[in-house]
């Protein structure tokens, strides 16, 4: 009886790398799905203090501490640089002085290792983070094309068609403020604390989101969204009640705004699925680690819904060593004088 040897296939690993906002991260990744080390260093309280991102802040936190954040993911992988396959750097969009520091230490990487550098879209990192499965006994399958994937983030809110990996047809964004951006500007004016997502969150547990009927843009006819004159509802909503000396119920404001945008975001990304004849749906960014949202999303049957894990909606490097590995696979390889991109859209 001939003996059939089954040759394993080797192990590709990817050092990612992200700087494009207000968090410095790298991460290990295995295979594209496989989590070996994920660290992420948070400017968020550095940042709270302005209601916002501050980019110049930001660009130099992340040169104080990038350097120690890389060591440390390599650390908690095992690894040495020379054992890894290659290294995803976010190229763009973001904020520019933020993307450079990144930027750098990716490509200094890659000259002293030899390794490849793959220049990484920041919205397909967080498409790519629908892929991981932090917790073994998750047994969610992997998302199916054609796939439609909204991201919803701080800074963008974007339906995208992808009949394959890699592969993507934007169908509309935002015309003003993104849903995340949204989020963080209601809160401030609502007194809570930022970020505005987990802040409008937890208010809303204990509000009546009938309480205020908030407007829905709807932009019949197209794929895009705009959530300003949402906004501008409830800053004139929280003036009436002031002038008139009603009590300022936030919560109830904050259910209430919560609830238009899911409205908007749920509705809209479903008729896309329906027209577009997605077969799954994926849902990713900072917003989509919204529980009203995810349930909005989870209510219907007719699709199957994929979010990341909660830990992951927000930026993080595992998911640029994600899309990484899919690059790689296609022999991805930028050059070492790459730019950054602060305005790369995902086309
Ligand atoms: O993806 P992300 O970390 O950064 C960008 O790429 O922009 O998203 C950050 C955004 C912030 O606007 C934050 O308020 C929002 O995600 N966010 C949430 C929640 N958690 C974070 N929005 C609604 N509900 C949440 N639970
Ligand atoms: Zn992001």
């Amino acid at each position: 009886m001939s003996e059939t040897k089954i040759k394993k296939k080797p192990s590709i690993r990817i050092l990612g790398i992200e700087t494009s906002c207000d968090e410095t991260a790298a991460a290990v990744v295995q295979n594209g799905n496989k989590v070996l080390s994920n660290v992420i260093a948070s400017q968020v309280e550095l940042h709270a203090q302005y209601g916002g991102v501050f980019p110049e802040v930001a660009s130099r936190q992340h040169v104080k501490v990038i350097y120690a954040v890389v060591e440390q993911a390599l650390k908690e992988a095992h690894l040495d640089l020379k054992e890894l396959d290659a290294i995803a750097v976010t190229r763009g969009p973001g904020l520019a002085g933020s993307l450079v520091v990144g930027m750098n230490i990716a490509k200094a990487l890659s000259m002293s290792s030899g390794l490849s550098l793959i220049g990484i879209n920041h919205l397909e990192g967080h498409i790519y983070s629908a892929w991981i499965h932090l917790d073994k006994k998750d047994k969610q399958k992997k998302p199916q094309f054609p796939l439609l994937a909204l991201i919803v983030s701080g800074g963008h809110t974007t339906l995208i068609m992808m009949e394959e990996h890699l592969q993507y047809q934007q169908l509309g964004g935002t015309l003003d403020d993104a849903a995340g951006e949204a989020f963080d500007k209601v809160a401030r004016l609502l007194g809570l604390s930022y970020p505005g997502g987990p802040a409008i969150q937890k208010a809303a547990e204990t509000g009546n989101s009938l309480s205020f009927n908030f407007p829905r843009a709807w932009l019949d006819g197209s794929w895009n969204f705009s959530f300003s004159g949402l906004k501008t509802a409830v800053r004139r909503t929280l003036q009436e009640l002031q002038a008139e000396g009603k009590a300022i119920k936030v919560n109830n404001l904050a259910a209430s705004f919560q609830a238009a945008v899911v409205d908007v975001l749920a509705t809209k990304t479903l008729l896309a699925a329906r027209h577009f004849k997605a077969r799954d749906i994926l849902v990713a960014g900072g917003v989509s680690a919204n529980r009203t949202l995810r349930k909005a999303f989870l209510k219907q049957k007719e699709f199957t819904v994929h979010f990341p894990p909660l830990s992951l909606c927000t930026d993080n490097a595992v998911m640029i060593a994600a899309a990484g590995y899919y690059h790689h696979l296609q022999g991805a390889h930028d050059e070492l004088d790459m730019d950054v991109l602060p305005n790369w859209p995902l086309t």
